[in-house]
């Protein structure tokens, strides 16, 4: 049977694209932000994951205000990246998992999660970034991977208890998959961010801090906020926290932080960083 061995955590800004497009590791800017990688790149390279489910929001590649579903699921033999108009160079496709997608699918739909099910699918910085800051190697080594993409864009987007619950059934169905493989779930995007408006800019350092430590001890108190609520003290962007509560809520072993990191501002956004360890 598959297993899920952990869960990961990683802001997605598209600077980080270019800043590892530039090498800009040392930068002062920059170091104390890539310096909390190095440590769960050494857990992966010990542990050596089968497959990647990444859960992450699509903000206009694939998807746009036009048709915007609330869980789409990947289920194509590979995923494109594109231009943004950010000035990231273009990126070779990501391995995908038809297979273990359509398991997914199949049994989320069971569970009456209405799924978009996607047999092709483009994949933005939201998911491109933390597998670049996760697997520096991944051209070498291609992992196979499982896009999720929950909709924080337009509104009403799903609430934070429907995405721990999406987490719930996506463990379950993880853990049924007739396959001797090793998942790890990502979580992206977060955590408090602002990009327009009048709060253009705002960070809540202390709720963000609060959110790192709950999503481990407490997921489910984190789970009683409404959107409403996280784009209140998060931000309007760092309603993304909810693509956390669903990684979080895949991951129903024992749970331990093995690593996190917290470094502010980078874009003017707080950017969360942690290693879930799930064991049985
Ligand atoms: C930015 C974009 C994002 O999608 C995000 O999650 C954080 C920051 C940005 O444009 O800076
Ligand atoms: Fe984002």
């Amino acid at each position: 049977m598959a297993r899920i061995i952990g869960g990961l955590t990683s802001s997605h800004i598209p600077a980080i694209g270019n800043a590892i497009a530039r090498n800009l590791f040392e930068d002062p800017y920059w170091k104390p932000f890539f310096d909390g990688f190095p440590p769960i790149r050494a857990w992966l390279d010990e542990k050596q994951p089968d497959v990647a489910i990444v859960i992450y929001n699509d903000h206009g590649l694939n998807f746009f205000l036009d048709k915007m579903p609330t869980f789409a699921i990947g289920a194509a033999p590979e995923y494109r990246n594109d231009d943004e108009g950010w000035g990231i160079p273009t990126l070779p496709s990501f391995a995908g998992d038809p297979r273990l997608s359509w398991h997914i699918i199949e049994q989320l739909v069971g569970e009456e999660f209405d799924v978009c099910s996607c047999q092709e699918m483009t994949v933005d910085h939201g998911f491109t970034v933390p597998m670049q800051l996760f697997w520096d190697d991944w051209q070498k080594k291609p992992i196979r991977t499982v896009p999720i993409s929950i909709n924080t864009v337009q509104h009403p987007i799903p609430s934070p208890a429907r995405c721990y619950k999406f987490g719930q059934a996506l463990g379950r169905a993880i853990a049924s998959y007739p396959s001797d493989q090793k998942v790890v779930i990502l979580g992206t995007g977060g955590l408090s961010h602002q990009l327009d408006g009048q709060r253009a800019g705002f960070i809540n350092k202390p709720f963000d801090l609060m959110c790192m430590d709950k999503i481990v001890s407490d997921p489910e108190l984190l789970a009683r906020y409404t959107a409403h609520d996280l784009v209140r003290e998060a931000g309007a962007q760092g309603a993304e926290f909810i693509l956390w509560l669903a990684m979080r809520g895949a991951l129903q072993g024992h749970v331990q932080k093995l690593h996190g990191n917290y470094h502010v501002p980078i874009s003017n956004t707080g950017a969360g960083t942690m290693l879930l360890e799930n064991a049985d």
